[in-house]
């Protein structure tokens, strides 16, 4: 039976179920999107949904105004301690956010700062308009990246490209991030939204079993030897050879038609 969800809804997040993905939309652009705890607690619950839902293949997520984000909310943290952190782990929840299965996608204009540059290296595929600015700039507040920023740039981009960033806390275009690594696709200014939506809509098409798995053996590279993934991704291939959508893929192939899938 298909899981069919209705998700909830948020002020500081909207969320949108469209045909075959997620969309959502961060809506602080007051404050240019700053991650307030809240608001990371709303995109992990929708990614959880999301994650639930057989008629979502994919989530895409955006800023609104003149961010995508510019990172964690530092009037959250002014009166925080190491303590207070120790005992709540507050970030413990972009561990939950990253849990999601289904493939994110990032759709990046304006700024994508601290934690929003976090955010969207933590998307799989990450779509940046011209004159988006990135950086990891926590060092002008005393403090580093706390989301990933030290760990995902550095492999993105190089250990020493990352360390003059996150030093300095100098920013980079997005035309610089295209070509260190970091962007998967540079779009024209206004069109980071549209092109991950055709990216979205392109992952739609396909069953969503090898979907999943694809994410899974691409992120498995990322902590494994290569003899470790390559025996992973092999072990996933067969696996797929159980699935209908398997068999449905090559027929239609050979048949000359287009598949219809039926996740299963
Ligand atoms: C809270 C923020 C904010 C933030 C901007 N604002 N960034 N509020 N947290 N991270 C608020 C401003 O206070 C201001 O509110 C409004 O948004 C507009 O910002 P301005 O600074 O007036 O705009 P502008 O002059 O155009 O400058 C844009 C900017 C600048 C260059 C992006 O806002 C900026 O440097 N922001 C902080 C970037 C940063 O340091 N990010 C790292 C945060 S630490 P008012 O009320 O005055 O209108 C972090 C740690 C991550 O991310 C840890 C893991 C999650």
């Amino acid at each position: 039976m298909r899981a069919i969800m209705s998700y909830n809804s948020y002020e500081d997040l909207t969320v949108e179920k469209k045909n075959g993905y997620l969309l959502l939309k961060l809506n602080r652009p007051d404050v240019l999107n700053a991650l307030s705890f809240q608001l990371v607690s709303h995109i992990a619950e929708a990614m959880k949904e999301a994650d639930a839902d057989d008629d979502v293949k994919s989530v895409v997520i955006t800023g609104n105004g003149r961010a995508f984000s510019a990172g964690a909310d530092i009037r959250d943290m002014e009166n925080r301690s190491f303590i207070s952190f120790e005992h709540r782990d507050d970030f413990s929840v972009w561990d939950d956010m990253l849990e999601v299965r289904k493939p994110v996608i990032a759709a990046v204009e304006g700024y994508a700062l601290g934690g929003g540059c976090e955010l969207a290296m933590s998307a799989d595929i990450l779509v940046a308009a011209e004159g988006t600015k990135f950086g990891q700039p926590e060092i002008n507040l005393a403090i580093i990246p706390g989301a990933g920023g030290t760990q995902r740039l550095s492999r993105a981009i190089g250990r020493h490209r990352a360390m003059r960033y996150i030093l300095t806390g100098e920013l980079f275009t997005a035309a610089e991030a295209f070509s260190m690594g970091l962007v998967s696709s540079l779009v024209p200014p206004g069109q980071a939204l549209t092109e991950a939506i055709r990216i979205a809509e392109k992952i739609a098409e396909k069953s969503l079993i090898s979907v999943l798995l694809a994410k899974e053996a691409v992120n498995f590279s990322q902590e494994s030897t290569l003899t470790q993934g390559l025996k992973f991704e092999r072990q996933l291939f067969y696996s797929l050879f159980s699935t209908a959508d398997r068999k449905e893929g090559m027929e239609a192939f050979l048949h000359k038609r287009k598949p219809s899938f039926s996740d299963s």
